[in-house]
């Protein structure tokens, strides 16, 4: 009986593979250099993390297959990119070149979102500067009677919105209206002026010249990440739209700048058509979102409105 090529082969245990690949990706600087080598060996054998001590070693041909993604790993070519796929609250998206990896602290965002979102029983959700979709898949599929429209501007993350959005659809979730726009756009989404439930952002914003590591630096797209000189090109005319895009009571989160703790709630209340104006630090307590929500009246609130620090 003819021989499988890898049987009678000696295979490399895992946990030896993986100690190896950690101890290079922490020489290279990666932070979390076990975790993500575990993460990786997983993926080349096709195992839940979890199952890696349990699995098959490693085989010669695989071994050299995990030998070069470690070495791109090593490299600082994000793990998203090798593996092609990102975890995002209970979605995975395809994500790779042209596409901004979404981030764990945006989960809190988007968190943030579907629970007010809760507020109305078929709410109309908008996330402006989409990406790969991850804040408006995952309202749509945490909040399977919401309508969500996702709003983006470059071409190469629009085609991996529509891979996401398509995926999803066909997974069974509500579908998501993608529309391909400038959200600094004066008269963006004209027809729903006065009609959106919750708008959700996670624009660029880091001010330009920002030192970031080379994963965002080489593979992260320059217009998803910086937001202008001070980090604020983008959102401030978020802020505007949304106050028209908005129903009265109906509420903007907008993700931000670590150093934008006090700025962003500060535009808020400047605009004068908000009120609840609050910011949200992310897991390790850095401010990270603020959240407001449209007046009724849409009268300017008046010099000197508090906003507050939320807990969550
Ligand atoms: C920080 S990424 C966020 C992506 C996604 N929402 C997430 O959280 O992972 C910002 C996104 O905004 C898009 N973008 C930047 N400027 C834009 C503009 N003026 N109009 C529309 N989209 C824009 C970028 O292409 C990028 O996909």
């Amino acid at each position: 009986m003819p021989q499988h090529p890898s049987e009678g082969t000696k295979r490399e245990r895992p946990s030896a593979a993986v100690a190896r690949a950690a101890r290079a990706l922490a020489a290279a600087g990666v932070e979390a250099a076990r975790a993500e080598a575990e993460l990786l060996a997983a993926y080349l054998l096709g195992v839940p993390r979890g199952r890696l001590a349990l699995a098959d070693g490693f085989t010669p041909e695989q071994l050299d297959r995990f030998d070069a993604l470690v070495a791109r790993r090593a490299d600082r070519e994000p793990l998203q990119h090798l593996t092609g796929s990102a975890a995002f609250r209970h979605l995975e998206l395809a994500v790779g070149p042209g596409v901004f990896v979404p981030r764990p602290e945006t989960e809190l965002l988007a968190g943030w979102g579907v629970e007010q979102g809760r507020r109305w029983p078929a709410p109309l959700v908008v996330d402006l500067c989409s990406g790969s979709g991850a804040i408006a898949l995952s309202v749509a599929q945490e909040l399977p009677a919401a309508r969500v429209v996702a709003v983006e501007g470059s071409p190469a993350a629009l085609s991996w919105l529509r891979r996401n959005a398509a995926s999803r659809a066909a997974a069974g979730d509500r579908p998501v209206g993608v529309v391909a726009a400038d959200v600094t756009a004066p008269d963006l989404l004209a027809d729903l002026a006065g009609r959106v439930d919750v708008l959700l952002c996670n624009p660029p914003y880091v001010p330009a010249g920002a030192v970031v590591p080379p994963e965002v630096d080489r593979h992260d797209p320059a217009d998803a990440v910086f937001g202008g000189a001070d980090g604020l090109a983008v959102i401030r005319p978020v802020i505007a739209r949304a106050a028209v895009l908005l129903r009265p009571g109906g509420v903007l989160g907008v993700e931000h700048d670590d150093t934008h703790g006090t700025a962003v709630p500060g535009l808020l209340a400047a605009d004068g058509r908000y009120e609840a104006i609050a910011d949200h630090p992310d897991l390790a307590g850095r401010p990270r979102f603020a959240t407001a929500s449209r007046r009724a009246d849409g009268q300017h609130a008046g010099p000197g409105p508090a906003w507050q620090t939320a807990s969550s």
